[in-house]
């Protein structure tokens, strides 16, 4: 996820883009740059880092003086972030230059294309495909190339482009990423979102999918993908700019949650390829998957909650013995990890220390590193010999959520790919399987609709000081991932069992009034698990029975229940986790709770 602006009227654009640029930082932040028309060319300023660090070049540099122009704040996901990658970016021989937020799923045949006609290419970017597309179809005619382009390409952009010999206009464009305009007097904007253009307007259109907008500083106009004029009604803005860095949410962590359908959808699609998983960052060959020893998964937090599902998965479809460990823990206990194995880590932020040093002790010992990282270019993601980034873009809320749906997802198409590899999965259970993991953002958009139910579930439970979470196989691995939402963002106690260790200590903590979540989706399991239920509930529990909507076996002995869509149990994971998410939520809020930035915690733990 990026952060771009534009602005053409009559005040000096650089000052208005850069502090555009600030307001979108919590977008995207590991490169920056701007381009700005001056005396009929235009100039570009941009490099890794911060806007502050762009600030430091541009007075380094000479500011600009031009009055139209535009910017972007970088989060990347291809091409490391460095002073090549950032944006903006030139087409042709220099007469294009573009900022995008997106992903170009088709980036590599269209690179192919444009080099065989004589492109050169400099980045390692997916958007420098875009500016020389742009150039491509250009003759004259901005919209004619911006629609040609549009059809051309497949995946998410917003877009803003200047054409050299059309210094008095922007042309812009979105599909599946945002783009407002801003309506000024005698000049107006374009932003990612609305924080970057409320200090100058309240007024803006936001544009739909395959809509175009044509900028002067005096006029708008959008068109559709096939140039048909459109009219859209001016949105009024109320929220102050705080909220509106939230996208009208509370907290990040509330506007995260529901990313969820979109940051899924973008891990997944790049991946899916004729209904058929294809990991093009995974090295391994199919030979030397059939040749793994361990799999070892080490990481920390949540995402070694992922590492526990991960096991289940990849053990039930490549049956490769998997250890789940946690980094702390395997760093110093002298693994015995063998040549032929490999170690995947997994890690939001591509820095967490513990995380790293099992990395390394892995590789020390022989074995071929994996990593699931969602920072491109971090530490964990440099050290690995494979990286497959996960698509969520920046996660401000330090409880994750997003970035952990993310890396669910990856899990389940890696132990697919190891499937295939050993021909143990039929090509249409991968292609049932592939099927099913596209439907999971639309289910988990419907999820995000229980809203109300789980804020009054909140309500009844808000003062409980001891919750416990129950679950067997897949369902354990996710109460796991709810009992450390709820305790790290709500500071309730609670803990997560493995439901049939329940009665080997922990039960004797259960009394009467005690909130128990049962996990139990997994249909093999389910027996077993209400036998637990019922062992509580003889105890005193308040049992709380998270179940797929075609089981109701669960009812008659719980005192609350949470239905959710079913699908094929190995991806119930990915949907149980929802709700979860949402309960710890309103707990936190409830408590008057600092959601955002709970007490004593830091969002990357880059210190042992
Ligand atoms: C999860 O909500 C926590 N913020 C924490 O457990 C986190 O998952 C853990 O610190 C690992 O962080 P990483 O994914 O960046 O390595």
């Amino acid at each position: 996820m990026c952060g771009i602006v534009g602005y053409i009227g009559g005040k000096s654009a650089s000052p208005i883009l850069l502090d555009g640029l600030k307001k979108l930082e919590y977008r995207g932040y590991d490169s920056a740059g701007i381009a700005v028309f001056e005396n009929n060319s235009v100039e570009i300023c941009k490099t890794k880092g911060r806007i502050a660090d762009l600030e430091k070049k541009l007075e380094s540099e000479g500011e600009f003086s031009g009055c139209v122009g535009i910017g972007h704040t970088r989060w990347a996901t291809h091409g490391a972030p460095d002073d090549i990658n950032a944006h903006p970016h030139k087409g042709g021989n220099g007469r294009i230059t573009l900022v995008h937020n997106g992903i170009i799923e088709n980036y590599i045949e269209l690179k192919i294309m444009l080099e065989q006609k004589g492109y050169k290419f400099v980045s390692q970017t997916d958007t420098e495909v875009l500016a020389h597309l742009f150039d491509f179809f250009y003759n004259g005619d901005s919209l004619e190339a911006m629609s040609k382009v549009m059809k051309m390409v497949r995946g998410s952009y917003a877009t803003a482009v200047l054409i050299e010999d059309r210094p008095d206009e922007i042309i812009a464009a979105r599909k599946d990423s945002p783009l407002i305009v801003g309506i000024g007097e005698n000049e107006n904007f374009l932003a990612s979102d609305i924080p970057a253009v409320l200090k100058y307007t309240r007024d803006c259109y936001l544009l739909d999918d395959n809509q175009i907008a044509l900028l002067t500083k005096d006029t708008i106009k959008l068109y559709d993908i096939n140039l048909n004029e459109v009219h859209k009604d001016v949105y009024h803005v109320t929220w102050d700019v705080e909220a509106a860095e939230k996208g009208g949410y509370d907290h990040f962590m509330k506007k995260e949650i529901a990313e969820q359908p979109k940051t899924v959808r973008d891990t997944l699609s790049p991946r899916i390829k004729d209904g058929r998983v294809a990991i093009d960052e995974l090295s391994l060959t199919d030979e030397e998957i059939k040749n793994i020893g361990t799999i070892h998964i080490v990481a920390c937090g949540s995402a070694w909650h992922v590492g526990m599902a991960a096991r289940y998965i990849i053990e039930k479809l490549a049956q490769i013995p998997c250890e789940v460990d946690l980094a702390s823990e395997f760093r110093y206990r002298n693994p015995i990890v063998r040549p032929n194995d490999v170690c995947i880590v997994i890690s939001q932020s591509g820095e967490t220390a513990d995380t790293l040093a099992a990395l390394r002790e892995a590789k020390s010992k022989g074995a071929k590193a994996v990593s699931i990282v969602n920072v491109v270019a971090s530490t964990i993601a440099r050290e690995s010999d494979d990286v497959i980034y996960t698509m969520a873009g920046p996660e401000i809320a330090v409880a994750t959520t997003k970035a952990f749906s993310a890396q669910l997802n990856v899990a389940y198409l890696l132990a697919i790919r190891f499937a295939k590899a050993k021909g143990l999965i039929a090509e249409q259970d991968e292609r049932k399987l592939c099927e099913d993991m596209l439907k999971l953002p639309e289910i988990i958009e419907k999820l995000l609709g229980m809203d109300d139910f789980l804020k009054g579930l909140a309500k009844k439970y808000v003062d409980s000081e001891n919750v416990f979470f129950i679950g067997r196989g897949l369902d354990y691995a996710i109460s796991l991932e709810g009992s450390l939402k709820l305790k790290e963002i709500s500071y309730i106690h609670s803990e997560a069992y493995a439901a049939g260790e329940l009665k080997h200590g922990t039960i004797s903590l259960i009394e009467e009034g005690t909130p128990v979540f049962a996990v139990a989706t997994q249909s093999d399991l389910l027996e077993k698990t209400l036998g637990n239920i019922k062992e509580v509930k003889a105890r005193g529990a308040q049992v709380i029975a998270l179940v797929g909507e075609n089981h109701n076996a669960a009812d008659e002995f719980a005192d609350d229940i949470i239905r959710v869509p079913e699908i094929n149990d190995i991806l119930m994971p990915s949907l149980t986790v929802i709700p979860l998410q949402i309960f710890a939520y309103y707990m936190a809020l409830g408590r008057g709770c600092d959601v955002d930035k709970p007490r004593n915690l830091a969002k990357s733990v880059t210190v042992e």
